[in-house]
Order: C-alpha cells, then structure tokens, then sequence
C-alpha cells in the first residue's frame, strides 16, 4: 500500500530501526524493489533522484506514476521519496506526482546559504503536507561534483551546528556526513560511530545515511544500532542490475529480446533488495 514516508519514519525511529530507501530509475528498479520488500515482509521508500528524473529527458511523472501504481498494490507499505532536489521547479512537482517527502540538498552551499534554501524549502514543504529531509556536512561522491575529502575539516556534519540547523530549518530529518560517500563500489567506507553517537543524542530528528552502497554489512547493522532511520541506496542496485546483463550477454551473445536480459537485471536487483534489508534487520534491539 502507498504510504507517507513520515509515518514510515517515525514508526521506525520509535522501534529503533531503519527503512532501507532505494534509488529507482527504471520500471525494472521500481519492481524489484517492491519485489524485494514483500519477500521480506518489510516496509521501503522508493526515491527518485534529481539526476534520475534528469536521464528521464526533465520528466517526473512516467517513473512517479509507475512507483505510485507499484506502491498502491504492494502487499508491504511503499512510500514515495523525491531524494537530492536542487530546483525549485521539481521541488514544486513533489505533491501532484505522489511523493510524500522531499530531500532538500543544498548541503554544498556555506552554511548560512544552505540553511536559508533549506528554511524555504521547508515552509514550502510543510505547508504542502510533505516530510523534508536536508543535508549537513558533505556526503561527497555526488555526480558532478567535485572530488571532497570525507575526512576533510567541515565535511563531516558537526553535532552543535546540527542542531541549531534542523532548529532553525524545521526539518523533519538530518541526512549526516559521517564517513560514507556516494557511488562507492566497493563496500569499504568506514563510519565514525563515535560521531554519529553524539548526533543521535543532540538532534530530535531522524538521521539519514547517504552513500549506503558503499558500507560494509557490519557497519550498516551498526549504523543502524547506532541511530540512523533511512539508510539511501543506489549503486549496490546499479552494480547488481549491470553485472547480471553483462554477464547473461556475454553467455548469450545472440540474444536480441530485451526482456531476456531486463528479467535477468531485475531479479539480480531484487536479490540484493532482500539481502540489504536482511542486514539492516540485524541492527534493530531484540
Ligand atoms: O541518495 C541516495 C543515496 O545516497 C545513494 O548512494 O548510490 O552510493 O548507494 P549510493
Ligand atoms: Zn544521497
């Protein structure tokens, strides 16, 4: 059933878990997602990125529509999630194709520009009923972007900054640069859990881990243990997808139907939907 990402969250934040948010680009993304959710019995946010929604030639509606359509037939609940939003103009689209929440990224401005955007943007959120999730400190490896230092002084989200800024922003939820770092693919990131401790205890807000395909099993039951409720991944289900087409063209080099391969992709990526999913079970109190 489609469902907020708010009630998502905040049911998780009070058991101590987390919600595993998976990147969606294609229809294919969008089914074993969902797929991979109900083998699981669990609850998970589709989120389409600005960059998403960029590859899809500026529009929003034909993936939203799938994920809304997909969402309301689960047999789990599906939220909606519009994930690294820079302009306005897609911000503004967020209510009308279904989305519940919105993460506002102005994270690479100085930080009285990004706690402006981000005030607007959360005045405008809220009046529309939306979750909003913002950035603070630098989660690096964003596309485009470029080359950050993870260890470098002011990338890492630091805890008294933190909680003047989701004070005075208003937002529901704090996506904190704590070590990981976007489009890793290799699971090597190591998490500075003596920080993301002290963010638990000084922020009220759920946190948000970002760059998740790139942290190591243990470190994301920890990460889990240790306090962040959404855990965003994209790339674990790009290099599932990517590595099963290349490896079933190369066994069949005659094949023509794209939906020989597309299955192959899709079920490649459900696998690793209910694996990820298994290990941030791991890391709930029992
Ligand atoms: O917002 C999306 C996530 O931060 C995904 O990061 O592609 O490195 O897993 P990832
Ligand atoms: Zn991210």
């Amino acid at each position: 059933s489609l469902v907020t990402t708010g009630e998502l969250l905040s049911g998780a934040a009070a058991a101590r878990s987390a919600v595993a948010a998976f990147n969606i680009i294609t229809l294919e993304h969008v089914e074993a997602v969902v797929a991979g959710a109900e083998v699981c019995r669990e609850p998970v946010v589709l989120q389409v990125s600005e960059n998403a929604v960029r590859f899809r030639h500026g529009r929003l509606l034909p993936l939203a529509r799938a994920a809304v359509a997909a969402a309301e037939r689960a047999a789990v609940p599906v939220a909606l999630h519009l994930d690294h939003v820079r302009s306005d103009a897609l911000l503004r689209q967020a209510p009308e194709a279904g989305f519940s929440s919105v993460m506002y990224d102005a994270s690479h401005l100085p930080y009285a520009d990004n706690l402006a955007a981000t005030r607007a943007a959360a005045d405008w959120a809220h009046a529309q009923g939306l979750w909003i999730e913002a950035e603070l400190g630098q989660v690096g490896g964003k596309a485009g972007a470029p080359a950050l230092d993870a260890h470098a002084p002011g990338a890492r989200t630091d805890p008294a900054q933190a909680r003047a800024f989701v004070a005075d922003s208003g937002v529901d939820a704090l996506a904190v640069a704590i070590g990981s770092a976007h489009a890793m693919t290799t699971r090597t990131a190591a998490l500075d859990h003596g920080l993301l401790e002290r963010l638990a205890v000084t922020l009220g807000v759920p946190l948000v881990l970002h760059g998740s395909s790139g942290v190591p099993d243990g470190e994301l039951t920890a990460a889990v243990a240790g306090g962040i409720t959404k855990i965003n991944i994209g790339t674990a289900l790009n290099i599932a997808m990517t590595g099963a087409i290349r490896d079933f063209l190369a066994a069949h080099p005659d094949a023509v139907d794209s939906r020989s391969y597309l299955s192959v992709g899709r079920e490649a990526m459900a696998r690793s939907v209910e694996r990820l999913i298994g290990v941030l079970a791991g890391g709930r109190p029992t």
